[in-house]
């Protein structure tokens, strides 16, 4: 009784907490019975919020794991502050979430990778020889790429799903990344709107965001690796049960529309969608652990200086579903 009393009262201070106990065994050694405190602190009026009490590094708890998932079908944007992860740890932490898709390895063949785990996408800006990267490095050129809006693996199928983003080095100044929510985006657009989009599908390809950028080097093998994939424009989010927008800078045009038309659709509603009020902004710190789902958000990461060091490090689950077709 005394729990739920307290669980509303911090409700409706502006928020949630979700408790889990959990027994935790250490070297065949069961220690004693402790409770562990996950906090969630929402970070904007819509969506995103920050989670304490998680250690991504140490087994998680069921209970948390739960947690967690609840959290991010409700939020969509998690950020765990102050972690402490190696490339194994953050591969096995997205595990406990989904099955991780491989890198897709543009200009990064095996043998030039810096990172040598093919599920790590590395979103830094560093050589393999641990520079930073110069202005022209084709590797940075296409990583631009990641400043337009857009949700990571659209333009695959299977798609993404949840992404890990984890900070082992910042800039000072700059390099933040931009969240929005599709699904209050979606509520917010006018009914005749929303019937005219219902049932749409657009086509999705890595290479149409990069030629708006005015990147289009790549070569016959690369293309074919990567076909363009035909996706709903708007879908059901399965962990909120809400309707979504499903956008990217990655669409190029509505199937069965002429292409400047559907084009147009499609700027249109990254435009509305992108207004400051559907917004989040995370500032890094080293160490943080940014958690979102690409079913119902859209990202972009923001300029920094040429010469600063920011290594990101991204981990993304499979959407599952479209497991079975990726098995088959
Ligand atoms: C990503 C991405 C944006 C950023 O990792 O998928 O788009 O700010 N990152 O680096
Ligand atoms: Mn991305």
């Amino acid at each position: 009784m005394k729990k739920g009393a307290e669980r509303k009262r911090e409700q409706t201070g502006g928020e949630r907490r979700a408790s889990a106990s959990s027994r935790t065994c250490v070297g065949g050694t069961c220690l004693e019975e402790r409770r562990r405190t996950m906090e969630i602190i929402p970070l904007h009026p819509l969506f995103a919020a920050e989670v304490r009490g998680v250690d991504a590094a140490a087994p998680l708890p069921e209970a948390q794991r739960a947690a967690l998932t609840a959290a991010l079908d409700h939020y969509a944007v998690l950020v765990l502050r102050g972690q402490r992860l190696d490339d194994e740890k953050q591969i096995a932490f997205a595990r406990l979430f989904g099955e991780p898709e491989m890198n897709i390895g543009i200009y990064r063949p095996a043998s030039q990778r810096r990172l040598a785990r093919p599920e790590m996408a590395d979103v830094s800006n560093v050589t393999p020889a641990g520079e930073v990267q110069g202005r022209t490095d084709k590797r940075r050129m296409f990583n631009l790429g990641n400043m337009l809006w857009h949700t990571d693996s659209s333009f695959r199928k299977p798609s993404g799903c949840l992404s890990f983003l984890y900070a082992h080095a910042v800039p000072e100044q700059g390099g933040e990344t931009e969240f929005a929510d599709l699904r209050a985006a979606y509520d917010a657009l006018e009914a005749p709107l929303k019937a005219e989009i219902e049932g749409l599908r657009a086509e999705h390809s890595i290479f149409h965001s990069r030629a708006t950028l005015g990147f289009t080097e790549f070569s016959e093998e690369e293309r074919a690796a990567l076909p363009p994939v035909i996706q709903p424009l708007v879908r059901r989010h399965p962990g909120s049960g809400r309707k979504t927008l499903y956008l990217a800078s990655h669409a190029s045009h509505i199937i069965g529309w002429p292409v400047p038309e559907g084009r147009l659709l499609l700027h249109d509603l990254i435009a509305f969608a992108t207004r400051r009020e559907f917004v989040h902004v995370h500032r890094w710190q080293p160490g943080d652990l940014v958690i979102w789902d690409n079913r119902c958000t859209l990202h972009r990461g923001r300029p920094y200086p040429l010469e600063a060091r920011r290594d990101l490090r991204r981990v993304t689950t499979i959407d599952p579903e479209n497991l079975a077709e990726y098995h088959a």
